[in-house]
């Protein structure tokens, strides 16, 4: 389980990667130092953005909720943050997790939140690289998500990867991705290797 903190001079064999302005993140599952730098990023995160992640109004993020995210066992519930090396303190610039499905094992629901400074910046397109390596790591061949339909970043984020909407509830798409989809990209080698051995290390024995 890792404790690990930002490395503010970033680099080395770690996952780190440019957003489409350069900025360097790194990219590493959340552990259990996290909560302050997880809280802290929350609350950079706009009423709209928590919207569209949680899919209502006045979200909390409450000591049960950070517990769950600090101490995620890898293996049936990942959580990764990416960190924003070029900014004082290396502040958490983005979080993306995914929760097994309890009646099918090879199936995880993935949710992504970008603090609204670091969105349309490449971010989401990494954190999915990220949760793919975990799938991998953890048997997990298909994503799902529940996506408001007017949520046009997110659809591009997984449709153009392969994805399509298998239900509609209300306002809300159920959008399902095989992580063998021909239009899926591989994760760049470089950065696949470091995100595997962050994963590798992460994850909890069952
Ligand atoms: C949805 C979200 C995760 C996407 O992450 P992001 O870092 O902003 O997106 P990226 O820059 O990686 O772009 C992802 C895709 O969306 C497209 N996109 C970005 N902004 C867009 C916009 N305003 N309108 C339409 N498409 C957009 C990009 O072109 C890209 O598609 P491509 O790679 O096929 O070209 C992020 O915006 C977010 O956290 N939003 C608020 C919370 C949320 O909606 N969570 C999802 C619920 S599970």
């Amino acid at each position: 389980m890792p404790t690990k903190s930002a490395d503010p001079g970033g680099g080395g064999d770690r996952a780190v990667a440019p957003l489409e302005d350069g900025t360097r993140v790194l990219l590493r599952p959340a552990g259990h130092d996290d909560g302050p730098a997880i809280l802290d990023g929350f609350a950079r995160c706009s009423a709209d953005t928590r919207y569209f992640r949680f899919l209502s109004g006045g979200y909390q993020l409450t000591d049960e909720r950070l517990h769950a995210l600090t101490e995620a066992d890898h293996r049936d519930h990942a959580v990764w943050l990416a960190l924003d090396l070029d900014a004082p303190g290396a502040p958490v610039a983005a979080l993306a997790r995914f929760v097994r499905s309890t009646t099918v094992p090879h199936v995880a629901e993935v949710a992504f939140i970008v603090a609204d400074a670091y969105q349309g910046r490449g971010l989401g397109r990494l954190l999915l690289d990220a949760l793919r390596v975990s799938a991998a790591v953890d048997g997990v061949t298909t994503f799902v998500a529940q996506v408001l339909a007017e949520n046009e970043p997110m659809k591009a984020l997984l449709f153009h990867r392969g994805a399509h909407a298998v239900g509609r509830s209300g306002p809300e798409l159920r959008i399902q991705l095989a992580l063998d989809a021909p239009a899926l990209p591989p994760v760049p080698p470089h950065l696949g290797w470091a995100l595997r051995a962050e994963a590798e290390a992460a994850t909890r024995p069952a």
